[in-house]
This record gives structure tokens, C-alpha cells and sequence, in this order.
């Protein structure tokens, strides 16, 4: 079995791109080319992406790989865009509906 160990400095340093910036819920952001739009959501203190329709429940990331379809949020103006399969892009507007630290 393989596991990461405390030699962990011996694997290789994981490369970031270019700094880029975004829009959530109307805040602009710092992001890096390579992210998902998830990542960048998490890393700005986001966990509710989305209410669902019918009883307002919180929903973020789930399957984290797009199948459940919990992550989705609008971006640039398209709604039910999964995030955790999305690509960040210089400029993106991203709305989620949920607020940060929530
Ligand atoms: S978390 Fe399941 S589709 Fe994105």
C-alpha cells in the first residue's frame, strides 16, 4: 500500500499558475490559472454554493468530481455550472447562493 509519509518533502512541489483575479458574489478575489472554481470558493471561505429549490438547503461539494451536480453555481451569467469541474478564468463573475463563512 502506498501512503505519504513524513518523507513527504520528497515528493515533487506543486506548481501554481499565473495569478489571476475574480469576481464572488460581487468581491474580487485572487485566484490561480489550474484552480476550479470549487477550490477558489473553498479557499474564500465559501461551503454553501447553492440553496436547493424546494426546502432552501445548503449544498456545496459533494462528489467532487461531477456527478452529483450539488456543487453547481452561476458563472458569467449561465446558471448550474458545476464548480468542482470548472476551470478558473481571469475575469470570471461568480455567483454563489450562499454566502462566505456559510
Ligand atoms: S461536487 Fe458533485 S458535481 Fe460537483
Amino acid at each position: 500500500m502506498l501512503r505519504i509519509t513524513r518523507k513527504s518533502h520528497d515528493l515533487p512541489l506543486i506548481e501554481r499558475g499565473p495569478l489571476v483575479q475574480v469576481w464572488i458574489n460581487g468581491s474580487q478575489v485572487n485566484a490561480y490559472l489550474g484552480e476550479t472554481v470549487a477550490a477558489v470558493l473553498i479557499a474564500n471561505g465559501y461551503r454553501t454554493f447553492r440553496l436547493t429549490d424546494k426546502k432552501q438547503k445548503p449544498r456545496g461539494i459533494y462528489c467532487g468530481m461531477g456527478i452529483c451536480f450539488d456543487c453547481t453555481v452561476e458563472i458569467d451569467g449561465v446558471p448550474d455550472i458545476r464548480s468542482c469541474i470548472t476551470k478558473i478564468r481571469d475575469g470570471m463573475v461568480i455567483k454563489t447562493g450562499g454566502t462566505a463563512n456559510g
